[in-house]
């Protein structure tokens, strides 16, 4: 029985609820009895999720078959299913080995290619010019590829970077996903709206399920969160919470509660955290969500990032890529730290440093 047979069989037991394509890919190296870690390492995805999608695809399997399929006995339960339903007769066309391992790794590479295009940026910013946040990227791949997190939210006062890090972290981690959705909330979209932009972007525009109402929408969401692994990137959270302070001054971040009308976000951000699944959702905010507050933790899938400004160092880049400065170490350290190394605060004053002051950091500093 050759690896075409047994994934038509697959197909014909399952119906319309055929493999995804991270599945089709673990079902050909199963069959060729290449281990998790090689699978992982061909496909770019860490052993643990590969093993993850692996255990609920035998799963599903035994389900549709009414046996217990693993890994090891998949031959040869598949082929006893074949002869059983005479579905497939035997074929004697049996390639050779290693035609089919040719045709598994150009099947591989294929499937890796299309997996990685699945990127849906959005409105998200050009990082490009992005300096600093090593300590912050290094935590926030250690809680989604390590870690496995469900839910995590990026906080801080305005201005101090959260959306150009949400930006980075996406691209630096996009291989490890199978989609990667990048949205910003600041025109406050009802979730009805957010929902149906997700689910057209998941669906690559099959799904129109306008007539659904939300907690079937959030029920279809949670659905491909599950059968695919996807970062959805949700920028901007503070326009629906109640205390927004739309200021941007200042604010400490609390536990959250949802403007009038906006509360089944919160529901989403409760079940995208409590379910099982191996997607993340990545939120930026002013201030933390109520969900998040109540099931963060150390050994939890949610965390927070509480993001403050950006180290000296990092700081003095932002003023050297607007211009020429002068200044001692005193002073620059002095000026980037009265403005607690907020990168829109510094890139304001660098602008009125070098149009008022010609530059001279000292003179802006006499200024008081
Ligand atoms: N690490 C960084 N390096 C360079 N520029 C940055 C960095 N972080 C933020 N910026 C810039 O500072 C400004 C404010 O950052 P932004 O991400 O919009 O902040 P927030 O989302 O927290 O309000 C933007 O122009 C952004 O490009
Ligand atoms: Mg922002």
């Amino acid at each position: 029985m050759t690896v075409e047979e047994a994934l038509a069989t697959v197909e014909a037991i399952l119906g319309k609820e055929s493999l995804n394509d991270l599945q089709e890919i673990i079902f050909r190296c199963c069959w060729e009895q290449k281990s998790y870690g090689e699978i992982a390492e061909s496909c770019g995805y860490d052993a643990d999720y590969i093993k993850y999608v692996g255990f609920q695809l035998w799963k599903k399997l035994s389900e549709a078959v009414g046996e217990k399929i693993t890994k090891s006995n998949l031959r040869a339960a598949l082929r006893r299913k074949t002869q059983l339903t005479n579905r497939l007769p035997d074929t004697k066309n049996m390639n050779n080995g290693s035609q089919i391992a040719e045709v598994n790794i150009h099947t591989i590479q294929n499937r890796k290619s299309e997996i990685q295009n699945r990127t849906d940026w959005g409105e998200a910013i050009d990082v490009s010019v992005f300096y600093g946040r090593e300590g912050e990227l290094a935590t926030l791949k250690q809680w989604i590829i390590q870690e496995h997190c469900k839910l995590i939210a990026i906080l801080g006062i305005g201005g101090t970077g959260k959306t150009a890090l949400s930006v980075k972290l996406a691209e630096q981690v996009q291989e490890k996903f199978e989609y990667i959705v990048w949205r910003s909330l600041h025109n406050a979209p009802t979730i009805n709206s957010l929902l149906t932009n997700l689910i057209n972007s998941l669906s690559n525009r099959q799904e129109t399920s306008l007539n659904q109402d939300i907690s079937d929408k959030i029920l279809q969401l949670l659905d491909y969160l599950q059968k695919h692994r996807c970062l959805i990137i949700l920028d901007n959270i503070e326009t629906i919470l109640s205390s927004a302070d739309t200021s941007g001054a200042l604010s400490i971040p609390q536990a959250g509660h949802y403007r009038e009308g906006y509360e089944e976000y919160g529901e989403l951000f409760k079940r995208i955290g409590e379910i099982r699944h191996s997607s993340c959702l990545v939120l930026t905010s002013r201030e933390k969500p109520k969900e998040v507050a109540a099931l963060e933790g150390k050994t939890y899938p949610i965390r927070s990032l509480q993001l403050f400004g950006l180290a000296t160092p990092d700081g003095k880049e932002i003023f050297t890529a607007k211009g020429n400065f002068i200044g001692s170490t005193n002073d620059w350290q002095t000026l980037i730290q009265s403005y607690a190394g907020n990168p829109l605060a510094l890139k304001i004053v660098a602008t009125t440093i070098s149009d008022l002051f010609a530059g001279d950091i000292a003179k802006f500093l006499a200024q008081g």
